[in-house]
């Protein structure tokens, strides 16, 4: 039954509907929506400073008062939530990352300087985890040269109560700790912060990718790597493990990270659970568009578009990306 009067072509003809911008736009099955990004930023232990990251181009460590400029100024671009990364003081790290719970850190003095100026008119999300407060770049504390899940449970606990008593709407923890999501989770609610809530890095996978992102927080691990605790990168089963387990202990949103090579597990994790997904577009993949863009072998606004819309179609809800400033002041979506 080739071209027949049936099975065309002839009657049924796909391409009508692409004839024109307006059609495409009026059956478009995915659209990317200005009010469901989030920038991330990184934060120095200081009012001012601007240091930018050679492997980031166009991101920057910013003091905090610099922050809230470019906070400000993003926001009359559209961009509504923000996620912090903060650095500690120089010559602070140590073995258990105590500067990480320090309420005058980077990341509290950041969220109470952010929420003075822009008050509910900015989402303050804040990452919790202490590979950038460790002298040994480990996301939590070790136990010879492992880390130990158990006893780093109370550290993020007071991380993130840190962060909520500063203001934060939203904790984001990305450590990949067994039991973590809980443990905050009772740490928010016995301080009464029964209101903020947590952004699981629910899926986190042991990825290359991360490379510039630990240049920017100074947090790659001295020794050894993140294996034992991010996931293999060979596993897509157990994403949803991961993201049930997250959603039991009471996560209020999701994330998979990151983003561009796992699309089958965004979409896996999607269909799996009830709650907000969101899936971090991370520094590795900000970073290869923007060499290629900067040697003229891809069209950059385009490649953004693409990739955020296939994050999207895969069935984020959410994206957390560093191309969210670019893409709106150069009207890319
Ligand atoms: C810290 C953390 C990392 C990222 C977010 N939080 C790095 C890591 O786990 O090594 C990566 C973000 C990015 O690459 O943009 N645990
Ligand atoms: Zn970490």
């Amino acid at each position: 039954m080739t071209h027949d009067r049936v099975a065309g072509p002839g009657r049924i003809r796909p391409r009508r509907l692409r004839r024109s911008a307006l059609l495409r736009d009026l059956v478009a099955e995915t659209r990317l929506d200005v009010a469901r990004l989030i920038m991330p930023h990184f934060v120095l232990p200081a009012e001012g400073g601007e240091e930018p990251i050679p492997s980031m181009p166009g991101i920057a460590r910013l003091g905090v008062a610099d922050l809230v400029r470019r906070i400000e100024a993003d926001r009359k671009l559209g961009i509504r939530a923000v996620l912090l990364f903060g650095l500690p003081e120089e010559g602070a790290k140590d073995a258990a990352g105590t500067s990480s719970a320090d309420p005058r850190g980077a990341v509290p003095r950041a969220v109470r300087a952010v929420k003075r100026a822009m008050g509910a008119d900015v989402l303050v999300i804040t990452d919790v985890c202490l590979c950038a407060y460790t002298d040994h770049g480990h996301c939590g504390l070790l136990a010879g040269e492992e880390v130990d899940n158990d006893r780093t449970l109370g550290a993020l606990a007071a991380m993130a109560l840190g962060h909520a008593e500063a203001g934060a709407d939203l904790v984001a923890p990305s450590d990949m700790m067994d039991g973590r999501v809980a443990a905050i989770r009772d740490g928010l609610d016995a301080a009464g912060m029964t209101g903020v809530g947590i952004l699981s890095y629910a899926v986190k996978y042991a990825s290359a990718y991360y490379g510039p992102f630990r240049d920017a927080a100074e947090s790659a691990p001295r020794h050894g790597d993140r294996q034992g605790y991010q996931m293999d990168p060979r596993n897509a089963v157990e994403a949803v493990r991961e993201a049930l387990l997250d959603a039991a202990e009471g996560a209020d949103m999701l994330m998979v990270k990151p983003a561009l090579a796992y699309l089958d597990v965004i979409r896996r994790v999607r269909d799996a659970t009830r709650l907000p997904l969101a899936a971090y577009n991370v520094s590795g993949e900000y970073a290869a568009v923007k060499a290629a863009a900067a040697n003229g072998w891809l069209d950059e606004a385009r490649i953004v578009r693409e990739n955020l819309i296939a994050i999207s179609r895969a069935g984020a809800d959410v994206i957390i990306t560093y191309h969210a400033r670019d893409a709106l002041g150069g009207k890319w979506l």
